[in-house]
């Protein structure tokens, strides 16, 4: 029998057995359908009485979905990334916001070099070339890429993940610059790392790396005009949000080969409909947003954001918080 003095939580989607373990005997929770890109309504519904809210990135919390929860103590996203929060509105509520750092860092980065080797070496191209017939020798000219080795990795925003993929870039011989809102004299000790202003970073580097938030200062901060600016060999990567990046600014300069490709993991809109111009450029590697796709990462994410949702209920501090200014101490 459901006991009615648990704290009621909304989980906007199902995850696999044993992801919410840490909740089970503790909270009512009321599940939403496994894959959502919105609040769906039999969950909607339940607003009114939800202390707790379990979200993923792709369910867009506003305050008109506050306004709807009055008894909202916490809400933790299962993500490091929390744009899709109304982080100001919760505040002004008194609601913290939990998110996940750290246990997604490798994860992260590994995708970040897994998508810009293939990218530097045309695995995209040359595999629908060998499907579809077009390797009918070994050819001495066929499927050139990049060197990594002795390449300018830029990386833009130099925080945890943006450290981890340096590091790995540093195995594979790259130098690195970056570019971010602090300096790093640690990091630039031991990866023998430069920083240099956006500006003098985009003509510098032979890979530009994407590691930012979203926020108002980040979007499109990739447009017309740092395109233009980055070298006409030169690959972006991008494993931080779509709309950091000018979608229609990187299709015109892919197509007209102001850089020389560009390795997605997160796109402008996402999911990005198969009939768009980007799926149509071969040197435009475009993945589903998988940066932190392996079990044990996500796995701890979901333990972590079971961490932050039950602090949150019992009024201590969450373990990590989107938005410590709700404390007042
Ligand atoms: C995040 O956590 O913000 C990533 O984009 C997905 O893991």
């Amino acid at each position: 029998m459901m006991n009615s003095s648990l704290p009621t939580v909304l989980v906007t989607h199902t995850l696999p057995e044993g992801w919410l373990d840490l909740l089970q005997d503790r909270c009512r929770l009321i599940i939403g359908p496994p894959d959502a890109n919105e609040f769906s309504p039999d969950l909607e519904a339940h607003l009114w009485e939800a202390e707790g809210i379990y979200s993923l990135l792709t369910i867009r919390i506003s305050a008109e979905t506050l306004s709807k929860a009055p008894r909202l103590k916490v809400i933790s996203n299962m993500a490091v990334g929390f744009d899709n929060i109304e982080v100001a509105a919760c505040t002004r509520r008194g609601i913290p916001v939990g998110h996940t750092p750290g246990v997604l860092t490798d994860g992260t980065a590994d995708l970040t070099m897994a998508i810009l080797l293939a990218a530097a070496r045309r695995l995209f191209e040359a595999n629908i070339d060998a499907r579809e017939g077009r390797w009918t020798t070994w050819s001495p000219t066929g499927w050139l890429g990049a060197d990594l080795c002795d390449a300018t990795l830029g990386i833009i925003g130099m925080g945890k993940i943006g450290q981890a993929v340096a590091k790995r870039a540093r195995g594979f011989g790259m130098r690195i610059v970056y570019c971010d809102s602090i300096r790093r004299p640690e990091i630039e000790k031991d990866l023998e790392a430069a920083w240099l202003d956006f500006n003098e970073l985009l003509p510098r580097s032979d890979f530009v790396s994407l590691h930012v938030p979203l926020n108002p200062e980040t979007y499109q901060l990739i447009n017309a005009d740092s395109l233009r600016k980055m070298k006409k060999t030169a690959l972006l990567i991008n494993t931080s949000r779509g709309p950091v990046v000018d979608t229609q600014a990187l299709i015109q300069a892919l197509q007209e080969n102001w850089i020389g490709g560009a390795a997605l993991d997160v796109t402008d809109p996402e999911p990005l409909p198969p009939d768009r111009p980007l799926f149509a450029l071969k040197n435009c590697l475009v993945v589903p947003h998988i940066g932190s796709a392996t079990w044990n990462t996500r796995r701890r994410m979901a333990e972590l954001a079971c961490e932050n949702l039950l602090a949150g209920l019992q009024g201590k501090r969450l373990p990590y918080t989107a938005n410590p200014e709700v404390y007042k101490d």
